[in-house]
Parts: structure tokens; sequence; C-alpha cells
């Protein structure tokens, strides 16, 4: 595995695999790496013969009272992993490899990233949209693969695929969840034993959603309801930052399930902001079933 820092030398190993004939796959990622960002790794394996990711942690998408400064790092371990899921070229740059000190240009997007966790972040969605950016052109992959978990984020980056023209086929991948369902992440190392067993109540919630649906509710308001009383429920106590019922398309809140629907959740446990989110609803427009809480959805939903 090679490990590269700087951009340059980056870009260098991308053009090499190229003249290969290679297609390049790419997973960025903050670090901390845990199963779910392994998940995608092998994803990308599959669709692509050259695996690059990167390591960054983006100080452009944490507001100021945020986790910038604590978040978790294990660069040892990360490297282990990597070179387990047999990744080409890690790129690890510094944060000022990556942003000149007079930077003054960044991606925005006006509608997807309006509601969800965009309206509790500010500039978050700027911050990963405009590394996210940078990070295709330097490492110029084929396809790149997302993790259904941010499902908002992963949404932002295909519309911004679709109005910028980059030539990236994003792929969702399936949310990798623990034995009772907590969905992995970095962040859950912020949780202290009892916290973490309170963190199920997220999933809980969204099997819930599920199971109202199958029953035949279609209320979204009705089932929003039924998901906030199953998370108030227990101790020690959290706090719902949002429950939201969105279309899976334009993530505008919808008042009944008719179409693809993303039940999705912001919710502080002690420490920790946990997020987590289930398609439930129809089909997706590319006829695949969608996929429930604990059930993974396969393969892509690229947007045309
Ligand atoms: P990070 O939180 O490290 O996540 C990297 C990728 O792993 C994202 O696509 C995320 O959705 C995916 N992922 C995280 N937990 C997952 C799980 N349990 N199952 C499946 N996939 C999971 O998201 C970011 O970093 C950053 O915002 C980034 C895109 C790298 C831009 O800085």
């Amino acid at each position: 595995m090679k490990i590269v820092g700087t951009v340059a030398a980056m870009r260098g190993v991308s053009a090499g695999a190229r003249r290969d004939g290679k297609r390049i796959g790419f997973v960025p990622t903050m670090g901390a790496l845990h199963a779910g960002h392994c998940s995608l790794l092998r994803i990308a394996r599959q669709a692509a013969d050259f695996v690059a990711a990167s390591i960054f942690v983006n100080p452009a998408q944490f507001g100021p009272d945020e986790d910038y400064t604590r978040y978790p790092s294990d660069a040892a371990r990360d490297l282990a992993l990597c070179r387990g899921e047999g990744v080409d070229c890690l790129f690890m740059p510094a944060v000022a490899e990556m942003y000149a000190p007079d930077r003054s240009v960044a991606v925005e997007e006006t509608a997807l990233s309006a509601g969800l966790c965009g309206a509790f972040r500010p500039g978050h969605f700027r911050g990963v949209l405009t590394v996210v950016a940078k990070l295709f052109n330097i490492v110029q992959p084929d396809v790149a693969v997302f993790g259904q978990k941010d499902a908002q984020q992963a949404r932002l980056v295909q519309r911004m695929v679709r109005d910028l023209d980059f030539p990236v086929r994003v792929v969702i991948a399936p949310t990798v969840r623990e034995p009772d369902g907590l969905a992995m992440s970095s962040r859950n190392a912020y949780l202290g034993p009892a916290e973490r067993k309170r963190a199920a109540c997220l999933s809980r919630s969204l099997r819930l959603a599920a199971k109202l649906h199958a029953a035949g509710e279609r209320d979204t308001a009705a089932i929003l309801g039924r998901m906030r009383e199953s998370i108030a429920k227990g101790e020690p106590p959290v706090t719902i930052e949002y429950v939201a019922a969105v279309d899976w398309e334009t993530l505008a809140p919808v008042a009944r399930v008719e179409r693809p629907t993303l039940f999705a959740l912001a919710v502080r446990v002690g420490p920790a902001r946990l997020i987590d989110n289930a398609l439930v609803g129809g089909v997706t427009p590319e006829g695949r079933p969608p996929c429930r809480p604990t059930i993974p959805c396969h393969g892509d939903t690229t947007e045309d």
C-alpha cells in the first residue's frame, strides 16, 4: 500500500493507475476506521481495479463548538485496516496541504442541505462538499463510495456530481450496525457504558417506523410521534435534535409515505451527537426495494 501526503504525489499515483488501464475506486474518510468504512472499501474493490482511500479530518466541516480538536484517531489501526482491505493507495494530507490560508472558493448547495443536519450544523455541508470536490479533483476516481449512514451527505455528493459534472459514479452503501442495531460510527467512542446501551434507541425507533409502515401506516406525523415516544423512554435521558420524514430525492419533508421516504434522526446521547436513518416506502427510482433499518440496501442509487 502506498501512503502519500501531497496532492502532487496522489495525482501521480492516480495517473499511473490510469495509464495501466485501471478503474479507480475511492473512499474518503476522516479515519478512526471501523467495519462501516471497511464495507465501503470492499464495495470500492468490487467496482474498481485500484482502490484509493483518504484519511483527512476536515476542519472546514466542523463548527466552532464541535469536536474537531478531539475527533478520535488511531493511525496505526487505520493503516492496518486499510492494508487488510487491500487498499492500493492511502492519501493522508496535512491541513496545510489541503487549504491555502487565503482560500476563498467553496462549494455551496442550496436545497438538499437546508433541512435535517444542515439546519443544525451551519456551514457543515459547505465544508463537506468543498473537501469532497477537492478530493475528487486530486484522486480523480471513476467511482466513489459513500455510506447511507450519512444519507444527507451522500445525496448532496450525488447532487454536486450531477450539477458540477464530475466524471464520478457515486455509490451509496448500506449502513453497517452493531449487533444491537446501533449504526457504527467513529463518534460511538464518546459513549460511556450506560450511554452506549441507551444509544440503541435510534435504530430501535427506525425499526418501529418500518414496522408501522409495513402495517399500513402512511401518515408521517403519526409515525414520527411514535418514534419520538420510543426514543424518550429509558435512562439516561437523551435529547432529540430532530426526527424527520423526507422525500429521498428532494430531502423535503413529506406528510405521507407515498414514495421512497427517508426517516432520519439526530439524537444527543451524553457527549455524542448520533445520527441514523432508514429508507422506507415504495421502491427506489432504480426499482430496488427500499432498505429497512437492519436490512441493508444493496448497490448504488446514482442520481440521473
Ligand atoms: P467519516 O465519518 O469518516 O465517514 C466516511 C464514510 O464512511 C462516509 O461515506 C460515511 O457515510 C461512511 N460510514 C460511516 N459509518 C458507516 C456505517 N456504519 N456503515 C456504512 N458506512 C459508514 O463522512 C465523512 O467521514 C466525511 O464527511 C467525509 C466524506 C470524509 C468528508 O470529509
